[in-house]
């Protein structure tokens, strides 16, 4: 078991720093940077799309629904088990599973329900030969490598980096976005290298309640950042879209909960998510900008993550690297158990 660790005191911990080679499997053949183009061995080109997922998985369709939709294809994320509730309308729609394991049994029986209405579908995952891979009509491979961690992290930035790869595949010439991806893996190492999320653990571990914001793709990596953290430190935790604050949860607010604000680049999204961390401080919580430094959010923040200037669908991803970083510290500082959290199973085989 110490082998498998590599050193490492926990899977997870290994895990966190196999990004950068994860997303370099990820990328590989996939995209041509002479060409400007991403080509993958998977038919793309629908009316709309239908991503359906769970936990982790869910937060990576997000992104994806967020960049399909930036790319002009209408695109929506629903919670896997909420699916067959209510389920849309299928159309031409193509339904897209996007599961680490391929085994989760919500995702799996959301995808029969439209495959049953007539929806073609298509299969986003990590394990070869899974069943979602073998039920969906394609797979696109993530191609992260195995995961052991209950909490997912190599496989959640290998996931949005695919349907990354996917929304480019209808865009034409992308050279912006493609030197991107090509940077991306080094641009993790960087994190990694230069984290200073255990100090912000260290300062913050005694906290009432964990709080993340974020707008756009940073709302899916404020939501996934609450994720991870409650899992792994059995703290309360929740994401907000930055934006919904002052319609409730701002009530939560207290100089005892402190806000991790997801903030890059320096446009209007920035700009606004900038005006609900003054609004935060104003209640005296404390707050952590994670940031590019291209806005002037370090100003009003206590602490700094910092990461590296790149375009908005890469940032997520290195932003969300160091609120992992700032979860697995805090839970190493409280004992829990990293690897097989209390209550939890790497996949979820029952509905
Ligand atoms: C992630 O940290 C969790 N362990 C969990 O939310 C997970 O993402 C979810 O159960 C979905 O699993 P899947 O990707 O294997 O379908």
């Amino acid at each position: 078991e110490e082998t498998g660790k590599s050193g490492y005191e926990h899977y997870m911990l290994k895990e966190i720093h196999e990004q950068p080679r994860a997303l370099r499997q990820c990328l590989r053949g996939r995209v041509n940077e002479m060409e400007g183009r991403v080509s993958l061995d998977v038919d793309f080109d629908p009316e709309r799309v239908q991503f359906v997922a769970c936990g982790t998985s869910y937060h990576a369709a997000l992104c994806g629904a967020h960049l399909l939709q930036r790319s002009g294809i209408p695109a929506q994320a629903f919670l896997a088990s909420e699916y067959a509730t209510s389920p849309p309308p299928i159309g031409e729609d193509l339904v897209v599973g996007v599961t680490q394991s391929g085994e989760t049994a919500d995702t799996l029986s959301a995808l029969r329900e439209a495959r049953r209405r007539g929806a073609r579908t298509l299969a986003v995952t990590n394990v070869v030969g899974s069943t979602v891979s073998r039920e969906c009509d394609q797979t696109l491979y993530v191609r992260a490598g195995p995961e052991i961690g209950v909490a997912a992290t190599k496989t959640f930035a290998a996931q949005v980096v695919a349907l990354t790869m996917l929304a480019l595949t209808t865009d034409g010439e992308q050279r912006d976005a493609i030197a991107a991806l090509r940077d991306l893996p080094g641009n993790v190492q960087a994190v990694l290298d230069s984290s200073t999320a255990r100090e912000v653990a260290e300062e913050y571990v005694d906290s009432e309640a964990f709080f993340f914001i974020g707008r756009g793709l940073c709302y899916p990596v404020a939501l996934e950042g609450a994720l991870k953290f409650k899992e792994i430190t059995y703290e309360h935790a929740e994401g907000f879209a930055a934006g919904e604050l002052k319609h409730g949860p701002l009530a939560l607010v207290t100089e005892d909960t402190p806000v991790f604000a997801v903030v890059t680049g320096d446009g209007e999204l920035a700009r606004k998510t900038i005006g609900n961390v003054k609004e935060v401080e104003a209640r005296d919580a404390p707050v952590i900008a994670v940031t590019d430094g291209q806005s002037d959010v370090e100003r009003y923040a206590d602490h700094v993550l910092r990461i590296p200037t790149s375009e908005p669908r890469t940032a997520a991803v290195l932003a969300n690297v160091q609120l992992q970083l700032v979860a697995y510290h805090t839970a190493a500082m409280l004992g829990r158990s990293i690897d097989k959290p209390r209550n939890l199973a790497k996949s979820v085989t029952v509905e």
